[in-house]
């Protein structure tokens, strides 16, 4: 077991060792200069689900992102996902600590749920009388039942709704209401009246089922899609407001890319310091449709991750040997969902330059596909607009879940990949502060690539060691 000037590592093996800690307090151990990049998926600071860890103001605090900037090399790149909310201060945070904000990433996907407020249910359900959601959300409390309970049960982000005494108080539609019902214990007859009030009120019209939550971003528990039931206005208020929201549907995440400073030219800095420049051909598009591509294993089979050019070999971007295979990666990446959407709205155009795109499914390692397009060079470039590196949602095989415990914000395994080979130099080694179930540890060791990380929260512990444990099953 690694110690760190007193700090004891909860995990380590030859490629990857794992702090169990607050990052600060663990960063301040580590020495000056030592890791080669950070890829890392800070918390959104939205307080998701609940959590605590995602309101803690930690993604802004400054001293993460000087830590951060203190540990890398010269030249090392940093990737960091932020919300679309709170990236912006994110992005202050990590410009602040001194590092030069070089370009933003946008991860963009189909299957994310608007959390939107009805303008017009929401003005006949007052109808002049708000204190009725809040007598309603007075008694949903003393059931005792948490908002985790009850998102768990009625497949949706109302639970906190249906229990605050302050803003936003709801009360539920008789479809969820008959999920939520059965874990209450005694229920007195007037909420049972309340409830079958309020949805008489609107007429309903009809239902729609609502797309999305079952992957990416979202409870791990919630596999079906929630029926969505459709209401007329009944007052003339409500009319007049009918269509009207409170917010877009989630479609991409940004990713902050940064760069320590350089010492010197980028040509001096590589030279010196093997920092400061991006894996291009490593992260095309590739040209041999497909297969975990790997030219470099051990008499075993394992991958050992680079060439004897000093090329990382292994995942489904191929570069191989000839450098002007695939596109220039960009940077906006889609999810399966957005790219099918965008070719359909796009069509299909002739191309200009020398690449002709064939369909083709790539296998992208363990745990993920990706229905890229694949491109034959030397021929004409044709396609939709989808013709950028996409990645699916995390899939439920991928999250790992030990005892009913899973990590709410998982991220894909294939996009992980993707992120470490973009910015890490072959063989470095990888930073991860916020590692969560550990997704990027992981990708960082398909890649071939040593990686630290630190996870603070005790109960997703073992979700990283199942994976470090899975993938050396994967080798062997
Ligand atoms: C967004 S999640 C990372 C999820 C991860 N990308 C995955 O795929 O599983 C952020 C993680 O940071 C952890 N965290 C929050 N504050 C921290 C701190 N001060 N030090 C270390 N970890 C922290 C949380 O416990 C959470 O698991």
């Amino acid at each position: 077991m690694r110690w760190l000037r007193g700090v004891k590592a909860h995990y380590s093996n030859d490629r990857a060792t794992i702090y169990h800690g607050d990052c600060i307090e663990v960063m301040r151990s580590l020495p000056d200069n030592s890791v080669d990049s950070i890829v890392t998926d800070p918390p959104y600071e939205l307080g998701f689900m609940g959590k605590g860890w995602d309101a803690s103001g930690i993604a802004y605090n400054p001293e993460v992102w000087r830590n951060v900037l203190r540990v890398l090399k010269p030249g090392g790149h940093l990737l960091a996902f932020g919300g679309t909310r709170t990236w912006h201060r994110l992005a202050v945070g990590i410009e602040d600590a001194g590092f030069e904000i070089r370009d933003s990433i946008a991860w963009m996907y189909g299957s994310g749920f608007p959390k939107s407020l009805d303008v017009s249910k929401a003005i006949d359900k007052n109808n002049g009388e708000v204190g009725r959601l809040l007598k309603f959300t007075f008694w949903m409390r003393t059931t005792g039942l948490t908002a985790k309970q009850l998102d768990a049960a009625t497949d949706t982000f109302m639970g906190s709704h249906y229990l605050t005494s302050k803003s936003q108080p709801a009360i539920p539609t008789p479809e969820l209401w008959s999920l939520i019902r059965p874990l209450c214990g005694n229920v007195p007859e007037w909420v049972d009246l309340l409830v079958e009030r309020i949805a008489a009120e609107r007429e309903v019209v009809g239902e729609r089922r609502q797309r999305g939550r079952a992957e990416g971003d979202a409870p791990f528990n919630t596999a079906s899609s929630p029926t969505e039931i459709l209401t007329a206005p009944a007052t003339p208020e409500a009319q007049k407001w009918a269509g009207w929201g409170t917010a877009l549907k989630p479609a991409h995440e940004p990713i902050v890319v940064a760069r320590k400073p350089l010492i010197g030219t980028v040509a001096e800095n590589v030279l010196t310091h093997g920092t400061g420049a991006l894996n291009i051909d490593g992260s095309r598009i590739g040209t041999d449709g497909g297969g975990t591509h790997c030219n470099n294993r051990d008499k075993n089979g394992k991958c050992l991750g680079h060439d004897n050019a000093g090329r990382s070999t292994s995942g489904a971007t191929v570069h191989g040997d000839n450098s002007a295979s695939g596109r220039w990666p960009a940077n906006v990446i889609l999810d399966e969902a957005m790219a099918a959407e965008l070719d359909r709205q796009s069509g299909v155009s002739a191309g200009k330059v020398g690449m002709k795109q064939i369909s083709g499914k790539v296998t992208f390692g363990v745990g993920g596909d990706i229905n890229a397009k694949r491109f034959d060079s030397g021929t004409t470039d044709s396609g939709g607009a989808s013709r950028f590196f996409y990645v699916p949602k995390a899939n439920k095989n991928e999250r790992p879940n030990i005892d009913e415990t899973a990590h709410p914000t998982v991220k894909p395994l294939t996009l992980m990949r993707y992120l470490c080979k973009l910015v890490t130099p072959p063989g470095g080694t990888i930073l991860e502060p916020f590692a969560g179930s550990g997704t990027t540890i992981e990708a960082a060791l398909m890649e071939g690539f040593n990686v630290i990380a630190i996870e603070m929260t005790d109960e997703y512990l073992p979700l990283i060691v199942e994976r470090i444990e899975r993938y050396g099953e994967m080798l062997f």
